[in-house]
């Protein structure tokens, strides 16, 4: 493998909470998937304190700041409730996600662009506190534009659209919007952010991905939760990595 070129895989363990809340109590415990999760090869684990609680809860958040040593990635949404969190409980990075109480998963990017007068100061608030900021966009330059211009540090480009046309093996389509986020990718780290890509990855659609030399950091959370139910978390974590390496070799 090229130097430099390791990518880092962060491991989103929303859903271990998913099932643990469908019938209340305490088991399975993310606590427990993020250290094994860290065991398996993990670079860090990102979670997603909805508004709603639907998975992550409060205590879950200060249980991973705790007693897990690898870098924490806190998604949450552009409310004034969840910066306060941010605020209070002191993670490796935030990163700003766009959120609807009726949507299943996190559909389409946050508009920067659109949003700049709300988003613009929580990023500032939050860089001034030490976090590293990250936005979720869309692989589009007018939002990667505006991200650098509020001084976020990384951005997120959402590969949902991507995922969805691989895995319905629409492979004309997959192969554009595959170019279009490498394009993104190289965009956006010539204006001097940090790139990271994640949403509805699995080990069929990932290679093109983590083959984008510019893109540091992927997010993979439900394919790698559901997957562990056949294989285990360590199986599913260390296949998703060594297909990563091999993409990138
Ligand atoms: N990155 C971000 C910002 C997300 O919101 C999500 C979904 O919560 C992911 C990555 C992971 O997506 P998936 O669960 O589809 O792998």
């Amino acid at each position: 493998m090229k130097a430099g070129s390791y990518q880092r895989l962060g491991v989103n363990i929303d859903h271990v909470a998913t099932i643990r809340n469908a019938r209340g109590g305490s088991h399975p415990d993310p606590l427990r998937a993020a250290f094994m999760a860290a065991q398996a090869g993990a670079d860090g684990i990102t979670l997603h304190l909805r508004e709603d609680r639907r998975h992550i809860r409060d205590e879950d958040l200060e249980g991973l700041i705790a007693r897990v040593s690898l870098p924490i990635n806190l998604e949450l949404a552009a409310t004034e409730e969840m910066v306060e969190i941010a605020l209070r409980h002191k993670t490796h990075a935030v990163c700003i996600v766009p959120e609807k109480r009726e949507e299943r998963t996190t559909e389409g990017g946050l508009d920067v662009a659109r949003l700049h007068h709300s988003i613009a100061p929580l990023v500032q608030t939050l860089s001034a506190a030490g976090r590293r900021v990250s936005l979720f966009v869309e692989p589009d330059p007018i939002q990667l534009a505006v991200a650098e211009a509020m001084g976020a540090h990384v951005v997120e480009l959402h590969t949902g659209a991507y995922a969805e046309a691989a895995l319905n093996g629409d492979k004309q389509l997959a192969d554009y919007l595959a170019v279009q986020l490498a394009d993104a990718a190289r965009l956006g780290t010539k204006r001097g952010l940090e790139i990271h890509a994640g949403h509805g990855l699995t080990f069929e659609n990932v290679k093109p991905i983590a083959a984008i030399h510019e893109v540091v950091e992927l997010n993979i959370g439900h394919f790698l939760i559901g997957e562990a139910i056949f294989t285990g978390l360590d199986g599913a974590i260390k296949r998703m990595r060594a297909l990563m390496d091999e993409a990138r070799s």
